[in-house]
């Protein structure tokens, strides 16, 4: 798919078909996330690839509402952020995401991006910690998001230009 349509096609997508994604494409779209510009190349952003079941289950359990739709996805993408290497690790973290989310629409899949920074499993465990617990992920990294990927089972309009807020750019002064 050319960009500027991939762009426009790009929509969050929450229900998918039981179809598997292939390999080929979870490599494509890891390629994408590992040529992410990172604050002065530390690379600082790491992905867990999940497609075992069980295991999307639990990570749609990592907090109560925002994250039910990954125990249907075919492929689960946890994006970490690692704190130590670099200041920025949290947008290093976030462009990668938002890299991959891009790749899977180019790649006819659909994806959506279920936030767990500073969110909570429940009242006493963050859905970081939940998360790094499930897959073995030394606790002083820190869980952005989880993007869940698969082929879509809704469809979902692009947006027409009219909605995008224009009124939010501003050009030479706000
Ligand atoms: C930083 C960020 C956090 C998000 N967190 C969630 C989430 O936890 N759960 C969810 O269902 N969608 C989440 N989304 C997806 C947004 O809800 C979605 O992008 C927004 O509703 C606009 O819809 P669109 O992506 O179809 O344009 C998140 C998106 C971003 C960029």
């Amino acid at each position: 798919m050319e960009f500027f349509e991939t762009v426009q096609k790009r929509r969050s997508i929450r229900q998918f078909t039981s179809q598997p994604v292939e390999q080929e494409k979870i490599e494509q779209i890891l390629e994408a996330a590992l040529r992410a510009p990172t604050a002065r190349a530390t690379r600082s952003a790491e992905i867990v690839v999940v497609t075992n079941r069980e295991m999307l289950q639990k990570l749609a359990n990592a907090k109560p509402m925002g994250a039910a739709f990954i125990a249907e996805a075919a492929v689960a993408m946890v994006v970490v952020a690692n704190t130590e290497k670099s200041g920025p690790a949290i947008e290093d973290a976030a462009i990668a995401a938002f890299s991959m989310q891009l790749a899977a629409q180019a790649l006819g899949l659909g994806s959506c991006w279920s936030h767990m920074r500073d969110a909570s499993y429940d009242a006493l465990i963050s859905s970081s910690d939940y998360i790094c617990q499930a897959l073995g992920i030394p606790r002083h990294l820190m869980i952005e998001c989880v993007i869940a990927i698969g082929y879509a089972a809704e469809g979902k309009k692009s947006y027409a230009a009219t909605e995008l807020g224009r009124d939010r750019i501003h050009y030479g002064q706000y």
